[in-house]
């Protein structure tokens, strides 16, 4: 066996937004079970090296870094195009990547839109179509990272929450034309590590309080928590296909 066809035997996953937070824990535990990793990023070169450099400690040559703006979505086919040069082929596509900000009805604008919307549902779209051939070869599937404001509006986040209610309708509608060689699901956050502090969130202490007292589980979630549950999705579920998995401590179980 040569080493391209060695190379071509390892399953392969592009996770987009993977830097850092709930992307880069997926890349690691999706990492630890043997496959080999093309971690997406946009500004965040540093963070997507160094998470290269450490998955890299323990298995040589099993992670590339792919930089692209995933709002061009003229960009979208030649990123995938790239991975399958590195690495031959795709077997898992995990649409993590996502903008995040308040845009009150007041002063929302149509740049916010264009933003929000491309980042957290027009991308996933067209980066999923760009990567349907090389799922369809290894019958792969796509992992969606919606949230639970997909499904409950989160206040003042109005663009936010319509984006990823698309996307979860994307899930299903998705899983109806791809199956069976492709399976597509989605990971529902609750409230996982606060966004960074530049994040523009507007979740002061005070709010994030609040927040804990409506989690039955009393904790916020874990990164850990949400990759965990995608590697359940990509590696033991092959019969569940248009599903989405809310991980939330229970807070959407109660009033
Ligand atoms: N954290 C939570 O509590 C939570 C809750 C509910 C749902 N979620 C969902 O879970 C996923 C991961 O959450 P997270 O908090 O870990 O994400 P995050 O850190 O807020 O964002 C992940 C990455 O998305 C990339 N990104 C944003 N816009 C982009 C664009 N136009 N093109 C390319 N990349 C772009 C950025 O990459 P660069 O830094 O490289 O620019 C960013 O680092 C997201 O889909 C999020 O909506 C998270």
């Amino acid at each position: 066996m040569n080493s391209l066809s060695e190379k071509q035997h390892v399953k392969v996953a592009l996770i987009t937004g993977a830097a850092g937070r709930i992307g880069a824990q997926t890349a690691r535990r999706l990492h630890e079970t043997g496959m080999n990793i093309a971690i997406h990023y946009r500004n965040s070169e540093e963070k997507a090296m160094a998470l290269k450099a450490e998955l890299e400690s323990t298995r040589p040559n099993s992670v590339a870094t792919f930089q692209c703006d995933l709002n061009v979505t003229a960009d979208l086919k030649g990123l995938v195009s790239e991975v399958e040069s590195r690495f031959g082929r795709l077997d898992v596509l995990i649409n993590n990547a996502s903008s995040f900000y308040p845009t009150p009805v007041d002063q929302m604008s149509e740049e916010h839109w264009h933003d929000l919307v491309g980042s957290n549902m027009k991308a996933p779209l067209f980066l999923s179509q760009a990567a349907i051939p090389l799922l369809k070869q290894t019958h792969g599937c796509i992992v969606n990272l919606i949230d639970i404001h997909g499904f409950r509006p989160l206040k003042n986040h109005t663009i936010y929450s319509m984006a990823k209610a698309a996307k979860a309708m994307m899930v299903k509608s998705l899983a109806r034309e791809l199956a069976p060689e492709i399976r597509v699901n989605g990971v529902a956050p609750g409230a996982i590590e606060w966004p960074d502090a530049d994040g523009q969130t507007g979740s002061s202490s005070e709010e994030q309080e609040k927040i804990l007292a409506r989690i039955p589980m009393q904790r916020k979630g874990e990164f850990d928590d949400i990759a965990k549950t995608i590697r359940f999705l990509v590696l033991d579920a092959p019969y569940i296909t248009g599903e989405i998995i809310t991980v939330d401590g229970g807070r959407t179980a109660q009033q």
